[in-house]
């Protein structure tokens, strides 16, 4: 069963009305099952028998993606303004949305450059983190399952979002750029060799090297090829700087790195803590928080500004 030519969908995102007519698929044990065809509407009826069963993702060939994901980009503002549906279905369209996205930008990297496109989806995700008490907690039950990298990139996102709104006085255009530059953050792994990148254990010091050259590489390749944003270029290249100069790829320390790469430094060792990896279980919140208190202690973070990471994170999980 080759994967790379399935898509899983929420059926949440697959509305009755105007989702495009594509063949949606089961997925078996070790095969896809047609599940409709494209002559067939999806109806209510449809997605209430799949609830009952407990199924939460449909499947799609991913020739039928360019059409669902401009769908989905199209509806997104309709789709998560309707009553019918909880924070939960609502968290999962955005992920949706937002994974078919990073995956594009990974697969056709002339996509980055079109601001049009992650403005839109930012401009969605911070206003159903601003406006919807569930969000994050909503967002990253979705995250757990899906590949690492675009779901660490979403998630890293909603994360750095929501700190900066809490956090800081940061203008609406502001905040824009920096949900650009969260997206993006990791973009410079598709210089990565998947050999590398999917290694279940220790990287040999070569390894690591090649991949400690993400962030310098994903800002220049952006840059070069379009992405104005000063904001979103330095959260890129500097979201692995740490606070004693021990971080990469300039070795920069102290407020000489720019807040918004701070924060989202933090965001970005906090979700890949929480997160399953090949090499790790996903720690639970609160070892998160111990762990990266102590490498704050030992002069990584900021202090102050991860103890305020700390508080509302901890806040977040008591709501
Ligand atoms: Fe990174």
């Amino acid at each position: 069963m080759n994967d790379r030519f399935w898509r899983p969908i929420s059926i949440d995102c697959i509305n009755p009305e105007g989702f495009p007519d594509v063949a949606l698929y089961l997925r078996g044990n070790d095969n896809y099952v047609l599940y409709k065809d494209e002559e067939r509407k999806f109806t209510g009826d449809d997605r209430r028998r799949l609830q009952r069963n407990f199924t939460e993702f449909l499947y799609v060939r991913t020739g039928d993606l360019e059409e669902i994901n401009r769908y989905l980009e199209d509806n997104l503002a309709n789709l998560l303004a309707r009553d019918d549906l909880n924070s939960l279905a609502k968290g999962r369209i955005l992920y949706q949305t937002s994974v078919n996205y990073v995956i594009d930008v990974f697969e056709s990297p002339e996509i980055a450059a079109n601001m049009s496109r992650s403005r839109n989806l930012i401009l969605h995700m911070m206003n159903y983190l601003t406006t919807d008490t569930n969000a994050l907690e909503s967002l990253q039950s979705i995250v757990g399952h899906n590949f690492y990298l675009y779901a660490h990139s979403v998630q890293v996102t909603a994360l750095n979002l929501l700190l900066h709104e809490k956090l800081f006085n940061v203008a609406p255009d502001e905040m824009i750029d920096v949900g650009v530059g969260s997206i993006l953050h990791d973009f410079g792994m598709i210089f990565i060799t998947d050999k590398v990148l999917d290694k279940p254990d220790a990287l040999s010091d070569v390894e690591y090297y090649k991949v400690k050259q993400h962030a310098q590489k994903g800002y220049e390749f952006l840059k070069r090829n379009g992405l104005k944003s000063e904001v979103a270029l330095t959260v890129i290249r500097y979201h692995h700087e740490r606070y004693d100069g021990n971080g990469y790829p300039t070795g920069i320390k102290g407020d000489d790195i720019p807040r918004s790469a701070q924060l989202t430094g933090i965001c970005d060792v906090y979700s890949a803590l929480i997160t399953d990896r090949t090499y790790r279980k996903a720690c639970s919140h609160a070892d998160a928080l111990k762990t990266m208190h102590e490498e704050a202690k030992a002069g990584a973070f900021n202090s102050d500004l991860f103890n305020r990471f700390a508080e509302i994170m901890t806040a977040q999980k008591a709501a």
